[in-house]
């Protein structure tokens, strides 16, 4: 029997801890006030999870999800992103991390509105241009790209739409093409169905089932554990601490939003189960 060689995880973090120091620059010793978001936290994901992080408010899940993004350092302990060490990186080296190896969706979907989806999925591609040993794509093949992704996520119809043309959820699917177009190391999700009604969240949950089944890795804070039970697994923070690390439910959001909407076109056309439409029957 051959063994199969364990991939290296995509996010290994090792006694995170974040201090934020109060109290003004002069604040020394006993005067500082010293608020710990985190306190030591280990947490790795491997390719192909599906994580939800919850936990109350001020626990440390913002904090996380800002080192995660790598908008920010921990104060102590080593971030390990698809093999770099990002703790010893420098500026340039965050902002390429940021841009190749990170998709973030934020809640308020962040397109830029003078702009199509279209473009707002080329958007990230234009990056590439500024780094080093790194060949831009040309203008077809971006657009091409930014096409495929937009497929992905059903758009194909709305790519010259303006984001004011658009519906919450169709905003938020420009967003997750935006985020998968350079094919990142993982997706960060910031609260995605925050701003969305019980229909668009459900498509915007399946929409991530499908792009995990398809192996992208993916990471979403959220304050409904109705949402983390679409997830593989839940990890829950309190006072900056890991406490709870489970599996989740697996439920398929496909199959509940197609039972939604036939309840709901059953309810819109007067036909509710066990009441005979008027004048029937
Ligand atoms: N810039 C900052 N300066 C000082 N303290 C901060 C700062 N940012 C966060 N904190 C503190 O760190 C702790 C964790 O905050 P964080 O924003 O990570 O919580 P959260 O879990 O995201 O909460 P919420 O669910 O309300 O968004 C809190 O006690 C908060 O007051
Ligand atoms: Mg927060």
């Amino acid at each position: 029997m051959t063994s199969i060689p364990t991939p290296a995880p995509v996010i290994r973090m090792q006694g995170i801890k974040r201090e934020y120091r109060m109290g003004g620059r002069h604040a020394k010793g006993d005067d500082a006030i010293v608020v710990r978001a985190l306190r030591g936290l280990d947490f790795s994901a491997g390719a192909g999870e599906f994580v939800s992080v919850m936990g109350p408010s001020g626990s440390g899940k913002s904090t996380l999800m800002n080192i995660l993004g790598c908008l920010d350092k921990p104060s102590a302990g080593t971030y390990t992103l698809d093999g770099i060490e990002t703790s010893e990186s420098d500026s340039d080296t965050f902002a390429y991390i940021r841009n190749r190896k990170i998709g973030f969706v934020f809640q308020s979907f962040n397109l830029l509105a003078r702009t199509t989806a279209l473009e707002n999925v080329e958007l990230p591609m234009f990056y590439r241009r500024r780094e080093k040993g790194v060949k831009p794509y040309g203008t077809r093949e971006r657009r091409e790209r930014a096409r495929a992704a937009l497929r992905e996520v059903g758009l194909e119809k709305r790519m010259d739409h303006y984001p004011s043309q658009l519906s919450g959820g169709q905003q938020q699917r420009v967003a997750i093409a935006r985020a998968i177009v350079n094919d990142p190391a993982f997706i960060l999700a910031d609260e995605p169905t925050g701003n969305l009604d019980s229909q668009m969240s459900l498509e915007i949950m399946g929409l991530f089932q499908q792009l995990n089944r398809r192996g992208k890795t993916i990471v979403m804070v959220t304050h409904e554990p109705e949402f983390a039970a679409y997830t593989k697994r839940i990890i829950t923070l309190r006072d900056g601490t890991l406490v709870s690390d489970v599996e989740g439910e697996g439920r398929d959001a496909g199959r509940e939003l197609a039972r939604w909407k036939s309840d709901n076109s059953l309810l819109a056309d007067g036909k509710i189960p066990g009441v005979p439409p008027e004048g029937g029957a």
